[in-house]
């Protein structure tokens, strides 16, 4: 173990770090195939170390056939061709730990591919030894095996169409929640929960300080599968709550080293949050709960938008926060790989606003409570890319979406616009590195499209530049580490009626931080009561010294601009 990783850390040590999340295939490209992969990783330490991130959580790198970029996975202890190899991997986690960071391996265990060794003996026959490690089910009964409506429950993939695949050789159904190369783990099954916690202990072994772990409040069902809303079913299981606790004992009850431990939660509320995070029931350390990124979804589902304003937005963050403010712990993100980029999401994309507005959420963002998640090109402001259309998209999800409805009559004109706004391409465009061709990402074809407006955003007009969005982010890392009230104090959501403003306070000890950030173009004249006490205060971070200024000499706060003011006793 290398002399920069100090494993003497409190339990939780994470609560003053700061994650940053690559997805491989879109970061960087180390050999030239179009395809992003841990050669590529490698040549871009420096970026890590100079934001001063804590942990890389690494998106999937095993085998897989790729039908979910990696989530769909054959080997779970080996790496894929298209990323490198395992020795590229242990590089990858040598050099991350010389740097004082950790990594954290993304864990793919509701479902494994089709093409992995178990679910291949699990389909080879009913008698195999492993055909209850999947989930079978035969016809609903007066139906023939694979005609419409024979499906065992009347449940809907995550990815469109049925979430059961009739399998002809054997006779029945699996399930799978997402795509029908992603079947479901059976849980149930002791030997799965034990095939699963040896192949994390392995991961530990050779040197890898926790896990991510995908979708894992769904891996629990009910005893029986009947017709209705999946989600509702299979959302915070029966024995959820047992399994992950099972999981603590057998994998990290022991371990000697600092590790970290995320659960993925569709789903989740505060409540059952708290629970899955209490320190005392050893469960996970903290959640990665979607309500803040499920507002827009529609009675049409995902790709159905409404509108969400600021308050609502607001209120459903703020409430998480008083929600886990005595027990349990939360990540802190706008985006991810599954999610639109933040900045045209959540802020103003117009480039007038866009570096202002992209630096405003990460003020809100790094001085709330809770873990927070940078996801690769979100520190550099990166937005959307406006898809032409269908022959631009590469992820199946968007794919799925668009052949069902098309084939249900839908044109790809009404279908785009929700897919532009909420598709997970927009995250996959390959990081922008440079001005030059390919944004700096590859020599070769990149596997999805380049922004065009790389030749603006890029890291290396930012790197060291004073007042771009990635230096920003740099300072507010540089906070959480050396402000115990940002780390771990408690909060106060203020001024909650204002339509513009997203203002809260944080204390700890005789310390205390004001927030102040605007989600509007105009001025807000900052209410005189928020202000009283803090004209004198020092400024923690401010998105311009003008705002700063604005702040405390006029009482004004400027369009998309955000100031933290600190001061003690
Ligand atoms: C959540 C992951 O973040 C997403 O990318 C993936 O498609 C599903 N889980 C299925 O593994």
């Amino acid at each position: 173990m290398p002399a920069a990783l100090d494993q003497h850390l409190p339990r939780d040590w994470w609560t003053s770090a700061v994650v940053y999340q690559i997805y491989p295939r879109s970061f960087a490209d180390g050999d030239g195939d179009g395809i992003g992969d841990l050669r590529g990783v490698l040549d871009h330490l420096d970026h890590l170390e100079h934001l001063g991130v804590d942990v890389v959580w690494l998106s999937p790198v095993y085998r897989s056939p790729q039908d979910d970029n990696g989530y769909d996975i054959s080997d779970y202890h080996d790496v894929d061709p298209v990323f490198g190899s395992l020795a590229d991997l242990d590089e990858v986690v040598a050099a991350l730990h010389a740097r004082g960071i950790r990594l954290v391996m993304d864990l793919v265990v509701n479902h494994t591919s089709d093409e992995h060794a178990w679910f291949e003996e699990s389909r080879f026959s009913r008698g195999s030894d492993r055909r209850d490690w999947y989930w079978w089910r035969p016809p609903r009964e007066g139906h023939t095996g694979g005609e419409p409506g024979a499906e065992p429950t009347d449940w809907r993939s995550f990815f469109s169409g049925p979430a059961w695949t009739w399998d002809e050789a054997t006779g029945e159904y699996y399930l799978h929640l997402f795509s029908r190369k992603q079947p479901d783990l059976n849980w149930e099954n002791q030997q799965v929960r034990q095939a699963v916690y040896a192949m994390m202990r392995w991961w530990l072994a050779r040197g890898v300080d926790g896990f991510r772990m995908d979708v894992i409040n769904l891996v629990s069902k009910p005893a029986t599968l009947t017709d209705g809303d999946a989600s509702h079913a299979v959302v915070d299981g029966p024995r959820m709550h047992e399994f992950l606790h099972e999981m603590h004992q057998e994998v990290f009850a022991e371990h000697p080293r600092a590790f970290l431990t995320v659960g993925e939660m569709p789903g989740v509320d505060v409540d059952e949050a708290r629970r899955y995070t209490d320190p005392e029931r050893q469960e996970v350390d903290m959640v990665f709960q979607f309500e803040h990124v499920d507002l827009g979804i529609g009675p049409g589902g995902k790709f159905d938008r409404v509108p969400v304003t600021m308050p609502q937005l607001r209120e459903s963050l703020m409430r998480w926060q008083t929600g886990l403010a005595e027990r349990g712990w939360n990540s802190l993100y706008w985006d991810n790989h599954d999610q639109p980029r933040a900045v045209s999401r959540f802020g103003d994309d117009d480039p007038v606003w866009r570096e202002r507005s992209a630096k405003t959420l990460a003020t809100v963002l790094h001085t709330l409570r809770g873990t927070p998640y940078v996801y690769q090109g979100e520190e550099l402001g990166m937005t959307n890319l406006p898809f032409a259309g269908p022959e631009e998209l590469r992820d199946i999800e968007s794919l799925n979406h668009l052949a069902e409805r098309q084939a249900g009559g839908a044109s790809v004109e009404e279908l785009l616009p929700g897919v532009r706004e909420v598709g997970r391409d927009n995250a996959r465009t390959p990081v922008q590195w440079t001005a030059g061709p390919g944004a700096g990402f590859s020599e070769g074809e990149p596997w999805i499209g380049v922004n065009l407006n790389h030749t603006e955003i890029n890291a290396r007009a930012q790197v060291g530049v004073a007042g771009s969005v990635l230096e920003h982010y740099r300072a507010l890392i540089a906070l959480r580490h050396d402000e115990p009230v940002v780390a771990r104090g408690g909060v106060t959501p203020l001024a909650m009626e204002h339509p513009d403003l997203w203002a809260f306070g944080r204390d700890f000890g005789d310390a205390r931080l004001l927030t102040l950030a605007s989600f509007t173009r105009e001025p807000i004249s900052l209410p005189e009561d928020l202000l009283d006490g803090w004209r004198e205060a020092d400024v923690a971070i401010s998105t311009s010294p003008e705002a700063a200024a604005g702040v405390q000499d006029g009482g004004v706060l400027l369009g998309w601009e955000s100031v933290a003011l600190v001061r003690r006793g």
